[in-house]
C-alpha cells in the first residue's frame, strides 16, 4: 500500500472514544461498568421536535435541501435566536450555515480563516477535539494553560502573553467542557479586549449555553462591542435539547467568512439532513420547558455529586457552573490521570476520561459526565468511596495520618518527594517537626502497590 496521510496519522485518536471502547469491552465481558466518560444526554428528544421531523419526512423533505446550507425557515429561526441572545441582527441568508452537529461548525470556521502555520490560541483544559481540528485545518494550536487553583480563570494578560505575529484566532468554550466553568462578564470583556486589540477572530463554542446553573447568564461573545465582525459562533441542539444523534448545529459569523465556509460545506458534506432542519425550527421556536427541566436535573445531579466527591479522602471536586461534567482533582496521588482513570475503571467499574486528554493543566483530574441517571451517579460515588484511599495515598501515610500523635514519628526520608503532605490532613506536614523545612510543603508519598 502507498504511504498514507502524515497529517492524519499524526492526529491522536479521541481519548474519550478510547475509554468508552474499553468500558464497552469490560461490559461485554460481563462486568458492571458505570459509563461516565462520554457526553451524551440521557434524556429523550422532546416529542414535538420528533413529530416535526416525522411530519417533514411524510411531506417529502427527504431530498437535498435548498439552499444546501440550510432551508430559509430554519436559518431565520437561528437568526431570531442570535438576536435574542446577543442583540445582533444577522442576515439569515448569508450569515448562517446549518451543519450536521456543532463539530462541523468548528471545522468550517477553522478551515475558512486559517492559512498554514497560523496560530490559534485555545484555553486549556480544552475539549479533546480542538487541537486535532486546528491541526487538520493547517493551524498551529497554542495552549493557554488555565490554573485550576484559580478556578481556570481567564485573563487578558494570559492571552496576551501567548500572542505572536502569527496569531489568528482564539477558541473559547463557555460553558466549558471539561471544566464546567461559565465565562463571567469580566472574562468575556478580557477576551473581547484582546481580540479587538490584536485583530483576532474568536471562535465561540456555545454548545452548552442552555446548561448554566444557579441563575447564571450565558454570554454570547458576538454581542460585545467590536465582536460581531470577528466572532464565529458555533452552536447546536446536541446538548441543550438532547439531540446528539440528530447531528444538528450551526455556524454564524461575518458574511465574508461564511461565504468560504459555505463553499467548503457544499464541496464536502453538501448539507445537514433536510428533515432535521424542520426539527430545528420546532426546537428553537417551540416550547422550552423541557430544556429548563433538563438543566434543572443536571443541576440537581451536580448538587449531589460535587459534595459527595469532596467528602472522599484525597479528592477535591470544584463546584461546576454549567455543562454536564465534573472534573475532580486527586492532588496528592502519585498516579497520573491516565492511571487514575484506568484504576477507577478496573477496580471500581467507573469509566471517566483522564484529565490529560484535555491538556496538561487537567493532569491528576478525571472527568465524569453527569448526563447519567442520579442512581448511577450515587452508585459510582459508592464504588469510588471503596477505593478512594487506595487511589490517592499510600497505606503507610494513611495509617500514620489517622494517628494524631504519629505524624512526627515518620522519619524524614530523602526518598520523599519535596512538598509531602498528608491527603487527609493537608495542614499537617507528613514528616512532622523532624524534617528540614524544604520537605514540609505539600508532597505526596508514592503509593506502594497501587
Ligand atoms: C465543547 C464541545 N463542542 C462541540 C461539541 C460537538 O457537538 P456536536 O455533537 O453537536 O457535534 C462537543 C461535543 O461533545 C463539545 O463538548
Amino acid at each position: 500500500m502507498r504511504e498514507l496521510s502524515h497529517l492524519i496519522q499524526s492526529i491522536p485518536s479521541s481519548a474519550t472514544v478510547a475509554i468508552a471502547d474499553k468500558a464497552n469491552a469490560l461490559r461485554a465481558a460481563g462486568h458492571n461498568v458505570i459509563a461516565l466518560a462520554g457526553g451524551d444526554p440521557d434524556f429523550a428528544t422532546a416529542p414535538h421536535i420528533v413529530e416535526a421531523a416525522i411530519q417533514a419526512m411524510h411531506a417529502g423533505k427527504t431530498n437535498y435541501p435548498a439552499p444546501s446550507k440550510g432551508i430559509m425557515v430554519a436559518m431565520e429561526a437561528i437568526a431570531e435566536k442570535v438576536l435574542a441572545d446577543s442583540g445582533r441582527t444577522i442576515n439569515p441568508a448569508s450569515d448562517v450555515i446549518i451543519t450536521p452537529g456543532g463539530k462541523w461548525g468548528l471545522a468550517l470556521a477553522l478551515w475558512s480563516i486559517l492559512n498554514t502555520g497560523d496560530e490559534v490560541l485555545y484555553l486549556e483544559p480544552a475539549w479533546v477535539s480542538y487541537v486535532p481540528l486546528i491541526r487538520m485545518a493547517g493551524g498551529v494550536p497554542v495552549a493557554v494553560g488555565l490554573d485550576g487553583a484559580d478556578n481556570f480563570r481567564i485573563t487578558a494578560e494570559q492571552l496576551t502573553a501567548h500572542i505572536t505575529p502569527r496569531t489568528k484566532a482564539i477558541m473559547v468554550n463557555s460553558p466549558s467542557n471539561p471544566t464546567g466553568r461559565v465565562m463571567t462578564a469580566a472574562e468575556a470583556q478580557a477576551i473581547a479586549q484582546v481580540a479587538n486589540e490584536h485583530d483576532l477572530f474568536v471562535i465561540s463554542d456555545e454548545l452548552y449555553e442552555k446548561l448554566v446553573f444557579d441563575g447564571r447568564q450565558h454570554i454570547s461573545l458576538m454581542g460585545l462591542p467590536g465582536m460581531d465582525e470577528r466572532t464565529l459562533t458555533v452552536n447546536g441542539l446536541s446538548k441543550g435539547y438532547a439531540m446528539t444523534g440528530w447531528r444538528l448545529g450551526w455556524l454564524v459569523g461575518p458574511t465574508a467568512v461564511l461565504k468560504l465556509a459555505a463553499k467548503m460545506h457544499s464541496q464536502t458534506l453538501t448539507s445537514a439532513a433536510h428533515f432535521t432542519m424542520y426539527a430545528a425550527v420546532a426546537a428553537l421556536r417551540g416550547p422550552q420547558e423541557q430544556v429548563a427541566h433538563m438543566r434543572d436535573a443536571y443541576q440537581a445531579r451536580r448538587d449531589f455529586i460535587v459534595p459527595a466527591l469532596n467528602a472522599l479522602p484525597g479528592i477535591e471536586c470544584p463546584m461546576i457552573e454549567g455543562a454536564f461534567y465534573v472534573m475532580p482533582h486527586f492532588p496528592h496521588s502519585s498516579r497520573n490521570s491516565v492511571e487514575l482513570a484506568e484504576a477507577l475503571l478496573e477496580k471500581a467499574g467507573v469509566a471517566g476520561t483522564p484529565g490529560l486528554a484535555f491538556g496538561p493543566s487537567a493532569e491528576k483530574r478525571v472527568r465524569f459526565s453527569i448526563a447519567t441517571a442520579l442512581s448511577d451517579l450515587e452508585q459510582a460515588v459508592e464504588r469510588m468511596a471503596k477505593i478512594a484511599e487506595e487511589l490517592v495515598i499510600c497505606h503507610l501515610s494513611l495509617v500514620i495520618c489517622h494517628l494524631p500523635f504519629a505524624a512526627p514519628l515518620l522519619p524524614c526520608s530523602p526518598a520523599l518527594p519535596p512538598h509531602a503532605r498528608c491527603s487527609h490532613r493537608p495542614h499537617l506536614p507528613l514528616s512532622g517537626g523532624h524534617c528540614p523545612p524544604h520537605h514540609l510543603a505539600g508532597a505526596t508519598i508514592a503509593p506502594r502497590g497501587g
